[in-house]
């Protein structure tokens, strides 16, 4: 058996804006993770590539499904790179602590540990930057005009300071912070939100584009800040990026009133992250403080509250 993981990611600035060609920051979330194990089977008992997940909720044979299908669409890829072009019988199980539509990366992670466990499967080695552009080509099946930061957070497992077009740049975190996280308990898959966003910026170009600069601007400011671990600079940072996400649009009630509650119960900054409509609020918090954010965030009727570190 060879196995090989992936993390889930958050953006800590950027989102939406980074779809029309600015910046954006993402982080990986080394602690939540998609972990895919590949099983050699005999040639004589099993006729092809079973694919088996009770995260995803799936079980099929490879021949079954069409290029249409994300899981199906990874393995061929990675068949393809690897140049196998009859591959032998094998099961696939996909293990993800990673939730499905709530903005943390689980498809990207899911194609990045499958192309791993097969690299490992048939010994061969495939960059970082190879095995982003399969997840990025699967990312195009679930939302058309992806930006390429979830590929790229999570294939180089690493910071990075992401622009479209140009080669991701990965840092360092000059010092280590603390982020709560809080689930909506609604989501809105990425694809129908960044449809929305497409629609409004159709219908008023000169405005969406002085959001997006507006956004562009924030993250430069936060990427300085991050490398020179000025930290004081962050939560105003985030709370600057919120307003313009709710200008675009992508926020909600439930998303606003978390937002809310983390700032009122002591947190220095608090946005969405991902998507929208749904899914994480993330809130930066002294490490003192943060058991008063997680508290009141789970009274507020958070469906998930989780504490991560971000080095
Ligand atoms: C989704 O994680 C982030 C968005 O900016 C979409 C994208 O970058 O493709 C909303």
């Amino acid at each position: 058996m060879t196995q090989a993981s992936a993390p889930g990611k958050i953006i800590l600035f950027g989102e939406h804006a980074v779809v029309y060609d600015r910046p954006a920051i993402a982080v990986p979330l080394p602690s939540i993770r998609t972990t895919v194990e590949v099983d050699a089977l005999p040639a004589k008992d099993q006729a092809g590539i079973l694919v088996q997940s009770s995260a995803l909720d799936v079980s099929f044979l490879l021949h079954d499904v069409s290029r249409d299908d994300p899981l199906g669409l990874a393995i061929h890829l990675a068949f393809e790179a690897l140049q196998v072009t009859y591959p032998p019988n094998m099961r696939i199980t996909i293990h993800s602590d990673i939730p499905i539509s709530a903005g943390l990366g689980s498809g990207a992670a899911v194609t990045v540990a499958i192309v791993r466990a097969l690299c490992r499967h048939f010994a061969r080695r495939m960059s970082d930057e190879e095995i982003s552009e399969i997840a990025y080509e699967v990312e195009r099946l679930h939302h058309g005009t992806p930006s390429g930061v979830d590929n790229t957070v999570i294939a180089y497992e690493q910071p990075v300071y992401f622009c479209r077009g140009k080669p991701a740049e990965r840092f360092s975190i000059r010092r280590p912070f603390t982020i709560v996280m809080a689930h909506s308990g609604e989501s809105t898959p990425t694809a129908e939100v960044v449809g929305k966003v497409r629609d409004g910026w159709k219908a008023n170009q000169s405005s969406y584009e002085q959001t997006f600069d507006a956004i562009g601007r924030i993250v430069d400011l936060a990427y300085t800040a991050l490398r020179r671990g000025d930290l004081a600079l962050l939560g105003p940072l985030m709370d600057q990026n919120q307003m313009y996400l709710d200008a675009l649009g992508v926020s909600s009630a439930s998303l606003d009133n978390l937002i809310h509650v983390a700032r009122e119960s002591g947190a220095r900054g608090a946005k969405l992250s991902g998507g929208g409509q749904g899914g994480y609020v993330i809130a930066l918090v002294e490490v003192d403080s943060a058991g008063d954010v997680v508290e009141a965030l789970q009274a507020a009727g958070a469906s998930q509250v989780l504490k991560t570190r971000i080095e």
